[in-house]
C-alpha cells in the first residue's frame, strides 16, 4: 500500500500523479496505450534528459520538423500531414516512417499531426517501449525495418536497470532538480536490449533503395571492424551520472571533430612544396557513416609570407578539381553516372576511411615563394546536387559546411 508518510510534502502533487497513472497499464489500449505519451510527460521529472532529446536529431526526425528529411519525404512520399499516402516507387505504407515517425508506423497513420507522440518522431515511448530485438532481416526474406525489428511492451517502460522503487521516493536519473519524485510508471528491467547496440540497430543497421542499393549501412560497417563496443558508449556517455541523450552525429560539430585524426606536413622541395596529408579513423564505423549524401573534403591553401593565396587544391568544386581529397560513398545509375540515393541502381565507389583506416595523401604545390600551408577537412550533410535542388526548401545550416579538422605548417 502507498504510505503518504513515506513521500515529502513537494512530492505530493508527483504523489497524485502516481495514483493517476498507477492504473494506465490496466487501460492501456483502451485509453491512451504508452506509445501515445508525449516526451513532456516524461520531461516533468526527467528534465535534462528531455532537454538532451529535444535538442536531439531524434526529437526532429518527422517531415515536420528536420528540412532535410521534409525535402526528401515530400518528393517520395508525400504530405506528412496527410492520411493515406503512400511511397510512390513501392506504392505501399511508407517505410521511412518506420523510423523517422515509428510511433505512427505503428498505428499504420501517415497523418503525423494528429498526435504528439507522432510528431515527436524517435521519442522517449518509441525507444523505452522496445522490448526485445528481432533483427532487420524477416522470415520471408524482406526486410522489417525501424518500429518493424522490435517487439513492444503495452503496459511496462523498458530500461537499462529496471529501477522501479515503487513509492519509494528517489531522484528522477536525468533530473536537474534534486527533489525526490516517485517513479509513476512500471517499468520493467530490460539490460540486454539496453545495453546493446540492438536498442540501435533496428534502425540504423542497413537501408537499401528500391533497386537494392544499400543507402546507410553503419550495422555492416561496425560488424566489418570486429569491434565489440556499443552504441551507446560513444553516443550516450555518462555525464552528470546518466546516460547523456543529445546523440550527436552529422548535425553536431563537436562530434564530428571528435571522429577524425588529421594532420599535414610540409618540406620544400625544388619545384615548390612537398605536402603531405594523413588522416586516421578511430571509429568503428565508417567516417562518415550514415546517409549516404554525407561527404567530406580537404581544403588545401598555399600562402605567401603576406598571406595572399599563392596556390589552392581546388578553384570551384572538390567534386570535379580533387576526387582524392574527397570522403564519400558514391552512387550512379546504370551507365555510371552521379545518381541521387532513390534511383541509384549501383555503387560507383566508396572513398569514406574505414573503421581503424589510416590514409596518407600527398600533394605537391608547384609554386615557389609558400610561407605557410593550411590544411582543413570540411564535413556537409548533402552533395552539391542535391543543395542545387532543395536549395529553396533548406536552411542555410543545411547548405554549408563545417569545418571538422584543421593543420598549419610554417615554412622555415
Ligand atoms: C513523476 C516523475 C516521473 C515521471 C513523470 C517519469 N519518470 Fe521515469 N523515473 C522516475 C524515477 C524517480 C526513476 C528512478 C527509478 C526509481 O527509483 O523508481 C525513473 C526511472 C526511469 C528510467 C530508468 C529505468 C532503469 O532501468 O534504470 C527510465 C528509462 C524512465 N524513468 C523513463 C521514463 C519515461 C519514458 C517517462 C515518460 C513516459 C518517465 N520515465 C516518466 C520518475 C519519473
Ligand atoms: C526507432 C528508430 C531509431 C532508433 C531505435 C534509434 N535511432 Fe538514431 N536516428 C533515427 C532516425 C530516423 C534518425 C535521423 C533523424 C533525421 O536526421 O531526420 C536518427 C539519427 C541518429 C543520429 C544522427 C544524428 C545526426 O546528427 O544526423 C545518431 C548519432 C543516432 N541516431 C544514434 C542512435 C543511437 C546511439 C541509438 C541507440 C541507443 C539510436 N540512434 C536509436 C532513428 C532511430
Ligand atoms: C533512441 C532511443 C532512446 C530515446 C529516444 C530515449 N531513450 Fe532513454 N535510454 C535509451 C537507452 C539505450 C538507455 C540506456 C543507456 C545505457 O544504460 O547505456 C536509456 C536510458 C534512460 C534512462 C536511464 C538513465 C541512467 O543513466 O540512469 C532514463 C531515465 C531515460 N533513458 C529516459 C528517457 C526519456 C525521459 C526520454 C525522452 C525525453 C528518453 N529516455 C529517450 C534510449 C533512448
Ligand atoms: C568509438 C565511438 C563510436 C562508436 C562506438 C559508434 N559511433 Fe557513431 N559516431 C561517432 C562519431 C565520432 C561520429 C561522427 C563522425 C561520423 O559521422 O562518422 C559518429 C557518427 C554517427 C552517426 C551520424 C551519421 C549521420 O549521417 O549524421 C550515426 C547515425 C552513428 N554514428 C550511429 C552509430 C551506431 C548505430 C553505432 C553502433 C552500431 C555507433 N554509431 C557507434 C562515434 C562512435
Ligand atoms: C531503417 C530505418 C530508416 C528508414 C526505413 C528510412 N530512414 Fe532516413 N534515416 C535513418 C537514419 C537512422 C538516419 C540518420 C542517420 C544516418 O545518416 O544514418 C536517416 C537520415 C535521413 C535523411 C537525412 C536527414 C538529415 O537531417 O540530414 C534523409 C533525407 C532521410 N533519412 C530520408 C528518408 C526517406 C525519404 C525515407 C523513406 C523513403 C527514409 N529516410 C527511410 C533511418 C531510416
Amino acid at each position: 500500500m502507498l504510505s503518504a508518510s513515506l513521500v515529502r510534502p513537494a512530492s505530493l502533487s508527483a504523489l497524485l500523479l502516481l495514483i493517476m497513472i498507477w492504473t494506465l497499464p490496466v487501460q492501456a489500449g483502451k485509453k491512451q496505450p504508452l506509445h501515445h505519451l508525449s516526451a513532456t510527460s516524461c520531461g516533468e521529472c526527467h528534465q535534462e534528459i528531455y532537454a538532451q532529446w529535444k535538442s536531439s536529431m531524434h526529437a526532429k526526425s518527422t517531415a515536420l520538423e528536420d528540412p532535410i528529411h521534409a525535402a526528401f519525404y515530400g518528393m517520395m512520399v508525400g504530405n506528412p500531414k496527410k492520411e493515406g499516402e503512400k511511397h510512390k516507387i513501392s506504392g505501399k505504407f511508407p517505410v521511412c516512417l518506420n523510423c523517422h515517425a515509428p510511433n505512427a508506423a505503428r498505428d499504420g497513420t501517415t497523418k503525423l499531426d494528429a498526435s504528439t507522440a507522432y510528431s515527436e518522431g524517435v521519442t522517449c515511448v518509441t525507444c523505452h517501449t522496445m522490448e526485445s530485438y528481432k533483427g532487420i532481416h524477416g522470415k520471408d526474406g524482406k526486410m522489417q525495418l525501424g518500429a518493424k525489428a522490435y517487439t513492444f511492451s503495452s503496459h511496462r517502460l523498458q530500461g537499462p536497470n529496471g529501477a522501479f522503487k515503487g513509492a519509494n521516493p528517489t531522484e528522477s536519473p536525468g533530473s536537474s532538480s534534486s527533489e525526490p519524485t516517485v517513479n509513476p510508471f512500471p517499468h520493467a528491467a530490460n539490460p540486454r536490449l539496453f545495453k546493446s547496440s540492438d536498442a540501435c540497430l533496428g534502425c540504423h543497421d542497413q537501408r537499401k533503395n528500391p533497386n537494392g542499393v544499400p543507402l546507410c549501412s553503419t550495422g555492416p560497417e561496425l560488424v566489418a571492424s570486429g569491434n565489440s563496443i556499443t552504441c551507446q558508449s560513444c553516443h550516450m556517455p555518462i555525464s552528470g551520472g546518466f546516460a547523456d541523450h543529445t546523440m550527436g552525429g552529422g548535425h553536431t560539430p563537436a562530434m564530428l571533430k571528435r571522429g577524425i585524426v588529421f594532420d599535414l606536413t610540409a618540406k620544400a622541395a625544388e619545384a615548390g612544396v612537398e605536402t603531405r596529408i594523413r588522416m586516421k579513423n578511430n571509429l568503428p564505423h565508417n567516417y562518415p557513416t550514415g546517409a549516404p549524401f554525407r561527404n567530406v573534403f580537404i581544403v588545401l591553401t598555399a600562402m605567401d609570407a603576406k598571406g595572399e593565396v599563392l596556390w589552392k587544391n581546388f578553384t570551384n568544386s572538390p567534386f570535379t578539381e580533387d576526387k582524392k581529397g574527397i570522403l564519400m560513398l558514391k552512387l550512379a545509375d546504370d551507365a555510371g553516372k552521379p545518381a541521387p540515393p532513390p534511383k541509384a541502381t549501383k555503387i560507383a565507389g566508396d572513398s569514406r576511411l574505414k573503421p581503424g583506416e589510416e590514409r596518407s595523401i600527398a600533394y605537391m604545390i608547384p609554386v615557389n615563394g609558400v610561407a605557410k600551408i593550411r590544411a582543413e577537412l570540411r564535413y556537409a550533410l548533402l552533395t552539391p546536387p542535391l543543395v542545387k535542388k532543395f536549395a529553396a526548401k533548406l536552411p542555410d545550416e543545411a547548405k554549408g559546411t563545417t569545418l571538422v579538422a584543421q593543420s598549419e605548417v610554417v615554412l622555415p
